[in-house]
């Protein structure tokens, strides 16, 4: 069977444009002993991707090679299977790259449980969910009564951390970059504010919704919001570095805050990916599923239709222009 996929043919200079991809026209193999074909319904378009197209060996991910098909995660569905374990109608999750199809031998591949979505899964119980989870609990320790800052907050991983911590009886404020997402943040999801980032008074509005000062900052952007929070933050205070999507498509990297008041208030700085934390995934799934039913979790997911709406619409997660988890539907 014929099928579409997209490969990385250039590297990026800044900004993701087309002429970095190809989009081709393969065939599906015939299956071998122990292998099923997928169909792919749900992938996911995530900020790391622009750090997978640059030719960096020295990350935690090797990049994506040119010439290989974009990589990426996403949901399908079995078509055809030689293995018992993946039985044709059955939803899988892993890394399944720009694709409409692909053929698998299993490895690293989840059979997803029956009855839940296929957005929520992309939303809560994948990478989203899964980071804001162990950058929350795990890097930062939160404890009840605290107050934490979470920059693009109303993205996929921003808008978790934040309901994540008030479920743990945290005071929450957000940053996003409009009106109507900080807005989405306070009414629908419980933040006790947020403060849209280009304002010019984005230190004042940030000291007067943290008259105690913050003391966990879940850093997803660097840039203006960083040196405003790092003033207010108190003595002890944890910075729970997830990502730095101000820098991504930039040339040259801004200028971090001044390190003496990382002496004076004694902070904790601590980076953290995603795939060092792979064994903590069936813990973490169990506990995200019961803040999802218990109500205290809500996602909404941004999709875009087909699979070369990817070459363009992964910008809308520099631009700012998604509104909560960016995916593509097949
Ligand atoms: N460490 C890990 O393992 C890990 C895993 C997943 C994601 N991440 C990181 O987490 C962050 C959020 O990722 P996500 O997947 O949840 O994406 P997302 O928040 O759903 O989308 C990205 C958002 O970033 C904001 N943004 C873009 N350019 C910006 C800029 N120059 N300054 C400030 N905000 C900007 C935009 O929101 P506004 O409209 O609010 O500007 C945009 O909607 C990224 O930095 C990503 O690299 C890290």
């Amino acid at each position: 069977m014929e099928y579409t996929a997209i490969k990385l043919v250039k590297r990026p200079e800044i900004a993701i444009t087309p002429d970095l991809f190809e989009v081709v026209r393969l065939e599906t193999p015939p299956l071998e002993d122990g292998q099923f074909l997928i169909k792919q319904t749900h992938m996911s378009l995530d900020p790391a991707m622009k750090g997978w197209m640059m030719p960096d060996r020295d990350s935690y991910i090797p990049p994506v090679e040119l010439g290989d098909v974009m990589r990426s995660g996403g949901i399908g569905e079995i078509v055809d299977s030689k293995n018992s374990g993946f039985p044709i109608g059955a939803r899988v999750q892993g890394l399944t790259g720009w694709t409409e199809y692909l053929v698998s031998n299993g490895q690293g591949m989840n059979l997803v449980p029956e009855g839940i979505p296929s957005e929520a899964v992309l939303c809560v119980l994948a990478l989203p969910g899964m980071t804001a989870y162990q950058g929350l609990m795990n890097v930062g320790k939160p404890k009840a009564g605290e107050t934490i800052v979470v920059s693009a907050a109303a993205g996929s991983v921003g808008s978790m951390v934040g309901q994540i911590a008030k479920a743990e009886g945290l005071n929450v404020i957000g940053t996003a970059g409009t009106d109507e997402k900080c807005q989405w943040l306070v009414d629908d999801l419980g933040f006790d504010a947020a403060i849209n980032y280009k304002s010019e008074s984005l230190q004042a509005e940030l000291a007067a919704a943290a008259p105690n000062g913050v003391d966990l900052y879940f850093e997803n952007t660097g840039g203006v919001v960083q040196h405003a929070v790092f003033e207010l933050m108190n003595a002890h205070g944890r910075i729970m570095v997830c990502g730095m999507i101000s820098d991504y498509n930039t040339l040259t990297p801004s200028a971090g805050p001044n390190w003496v008041p990382i002496i004076k208030k004694r902070l904790t700085i601590q980076g953290f990916t995603m795939p060092d934390h792979y064994d903590k995934i069936p813990g973490m799934i169990q506990a995200m599923s019961k803040y999802l039913m218990e109500g205290k979790i809500k996602y909404r997911a941004h999709s875009l239709d087909g699979l070369e709406s990817a070459i363009d619409g992964i910008n809308l997660l520099f631009t700012g222009g998604n509104t909560g988890k960016l995916m593509v539907k097949l």
